[in-house]
């Protein structure tokens, strides 16, 4: 299949970025300069924060807040994570353009990420994706540890289908597969996009790879040259998942660009910006710019 013309990049560093960050509670204004300054780049789909206990995830207790802060432009998504109605309720209240529920095809994760299993997960979401379809709100699914488990290792790519087809068959528009600790290789991804594709067309399937073994980007590759056409993607590499130990971020957002610019993929996303973003967000983190064209074209080398 011929590579998409155009790729929709999802930027998941408000979100997958800062929820696993050590230290302090990050301020609300830094979480609200970075969707902003991210707007700027031409990023169209910020997942912005989450909507979950903040007993399990302190760093995304000011959701609500954030939401308000932020300055809406024009035709940005500001997308959030609901992982029950608790969630969805508060989640609508403070305004969010769209939703995500996130699920596993491991069940050892679904228990350590969301306390309850595949099944009951499922049951969980049933009533926030009515009460989204009643608001009007679209809701994107999440399948976590497609390529592997924390706890379990190798996932059958069945496994994951089935747990895609059950999001999609709920009502998601949007099934973003995860490789959550970062453990895949390109061979493995297309084999497990093959089969997930099998059951939800391709059009409807994102990757969210995270970087831990630094094999994002050829996964990336594999999976464009079978017609996944958005990617979800942290700027300077951002991020980890608190419930699986050792998950570097997801793929840098700068890397991701650079590639999709040298495969001429529009992306409507100025590097130049997104460079000064991931540069600026690590100087404010004190952290280390994950990004490799990021640092090349003169980012944080702290
Ligand atoms: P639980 O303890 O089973 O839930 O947690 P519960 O319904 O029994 O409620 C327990 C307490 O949490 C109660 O408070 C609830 O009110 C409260 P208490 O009475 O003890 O004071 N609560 C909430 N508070 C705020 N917002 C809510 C909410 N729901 C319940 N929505 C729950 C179940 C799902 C809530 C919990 O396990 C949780 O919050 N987990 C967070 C998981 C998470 O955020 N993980 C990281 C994101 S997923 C990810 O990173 C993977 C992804 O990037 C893809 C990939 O890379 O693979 C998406
Ligand atoms: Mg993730």
């Amino acid at each position: 299949m011929a590579f998409p013309k155009q790729v929709r990049l999802v930027e998941m560093s408000p979100r997958d970025g800062l929820q696993n960050e050590p230290g302090p509670v990050i301020k609300t204004r830094i979480k609200t300069g970075l969707i902003d300054r991210l707007a700027d780049c031409g990023l169209n789909h910020i997942e912005s924060a989450s909507f979950v206990s903040p007993k399990w995830v302190p760093q995304m207790g000011d959701a609500a807040e954030v939401m308000a802060g932020i300055n809406r432009k024009p035709g940005v998504r500001y997308s959030v994570l609901t992982p029950n109605l608790k969630g969805f309720e508060n989640a609508l209240a403070a305004g969010v353009d769209e939703v995500a529920v996130f699920g596993a095809a491991s069940e050892s994760f679904s228990q350590k990420n969301i306390n309850c299993s595949i099944a009951e997960s499922l049951d969980r979401f049933a009533p926030v994706m009515e009460a989204a379809n009643k608001a009007g709100i679209p809701v994107r699914g999440y399948v976590s540890t497609v390529l592997g488990c924390p706890y379990e290792g190798d996932i059958a790519p069945e496994q994951v289908a089935k747990v895609a087809k059950a999001l999609a068959d709920m009502g998601c528009y949007e099934i973003s597969l995860g490789d959550t600790i970062g453990v895949g290789t390109p061979l493995k991804a297309k084999r497990m996009l093959e089969a997930v594709a099998a059951q939800v067309p391709v059009e409807k399937l994102a990757a969210h790879f995270h970087d831990t073994y630094g094999q994002a980007l050829g996964n990336l590759y594999a999976v464009l040259e079978e017609g996944v056409a958005v990617i979800d993607a942290s700027v300077a590499g951002l991020g980890g998942c608190p419930y699986a130990k050792g998950a570097s971020g997801n793929v840098a957002t700068e890397d991701v660009l650079y590639l999709l610019n040298g495969l001429g993929i529009a992306t409507g996303v100025d590097l130049d910006k997104l460079v000064a973003t991931g540069d600026w967000i690590s100087r404010q983190l004190k952290r280390h710019n994950g990004s490799k064209v990021g640092q090349a074209l003169g980012g944080n080398c702290a």
